[in-house]
């Protein structure tokens, strides 16, 4: 057996938890977590064999750790350690949505300077493989739309508010209780999450970084019982909807409720499931579903990234980047 990689893991949340327990499932798995970076030592935990620390230059500064798994909340210190990280030689996976949506730019550059993988598939969708698809088996099939459900919490609280008549603020309690929502639940329902997801998506699709400022945004909160009720007599549902076309060199996203019928490919799609289809010229049209928020599915992902580092997978984006220039 291969002498196993050293993982150091930033966070230890609903997905870093999520990723230890998926990990568990592979003893023999080439990569063990030697240190876990947290905020609060104080906190109890599970995971007693491993050890936790709170200052990150433990694991920066660690030659012997191979791969660093960033799985926090904060975005300025995630955009920090991944940096060090990769200057540092050393693999990365990261979780972080809102870091990699805005910082695409940085993204571009780490993905064609550095020879170590920076991979983060559960930034996307959950534990729908979107990232991986998009930029490996679809990027050269000419991808002129992606549309999708890219945010877990405001499907689910849209689908509790039309089967049950729940208001929007017993589902959005319900849905931080569930532990899929954001800690500032306003990025799920003001469509700020699934822009940040749509924008990963463009980059790896066209290997262009669409500007954020230009995307149509409009959030859920607006969206009244009565809405929904409307839309239900019409044998329709209101799901918040992520869009992005491609037309001649234009690439243009939107983010916002939209009500589709039974015949659309969204309409039963319910609670944190998340969708995506994509369509290309030359294959068609393809239609992902799945858990797109909570910690067994997110860890999943997180834990497929790990498997695919240790077969020395990178992202085929830089690539297409190179081609463009
Ligand atoms: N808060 C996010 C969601 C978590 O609800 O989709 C997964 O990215």
């Amino acid at each position: 057996m291969k002498t196993p990689k050293k993982i150091g893991l930033f966070g230890f949340g609903t997905v870093g938890k999520g990723f230890y327990e998926n990990l568990k499932k592979y003893p023999h798995l080439a990569a063990q977590i030697a240190k876990v970076c947290v905020k609060r030592l104080d906190l109890p935990r599970i995971g007693h064999e491993l050890y936790f620390t709170d200052n990150p230059e433990e694991l920066l500064g660690d030659s012997e750790i191979d791969i660093i798994i960033e799985l926090i909340d904060d975005p300025d210190a995630a955009k920090t350690y991944v940096e060090k990280a990769l200057l540092a030689g050393k693999d990365v996976i990261s979780a972080n949505k809102k870091m990699i949506g805005e910082s695409l730019q940085n993204v571009a550059i780490w993905h064609t300077s550095f020879d170590s993988s920076f991979l983060y598939e559960a930034a996307v969708g959950g534990g729908i493989p979107i990232v991986n698809a998009v930029d490996g088996f679809f990027r050269d099939q000419e991808i002129t739309e992606i549309r999708g459900i890219l945010n877990g919490s405001s499907n689910y609280i849209l689908t509790q508010m039309q089967l049950h008549g729940w208001t929007f603020e017993q589902a959005l309690k319900e849905a931080q209780a569930k532990g899929f929502a954001e800690r500032n639940p306003l990025l799920d329902v003001s469509g700020i999450d699934a822009s940040y997801k749509l924008s990963i998506l463009a980059y790896h699709a066209f290997g262009e970084v669409p500007s954020m400022k230009s995307f149509e945004i409009e959030s859920i909160e607006n969206v009244t019982k009565e809405d929904i009720k409307r839309a239900k007599t019409k044998g329709r549902k209101i799901k918040l909807v992520a869009s992005l076309k491609k037309t001649n060199q234009e690439i243009s996203c939107s983010v916002k409720p939209e009500m589709v019928g039974a015949n659309d490919e969204f309409y039963s799609v319910d609670f944190e499931n998340n969708a995506i289809s994509v369509e290309t010229l030359i294959s068609g049209r393809h239609v992902f579903v799945g858990k797109g928020a909570g910690a067994m599915p997110t860890g999943s992902a997180v834990l497929e990234d790990l498997k695919r580092l240790l077969n020395g997978y990178s992202y085929q984006v830089s690539n297409r980047i190179k081609t463009l220039a």
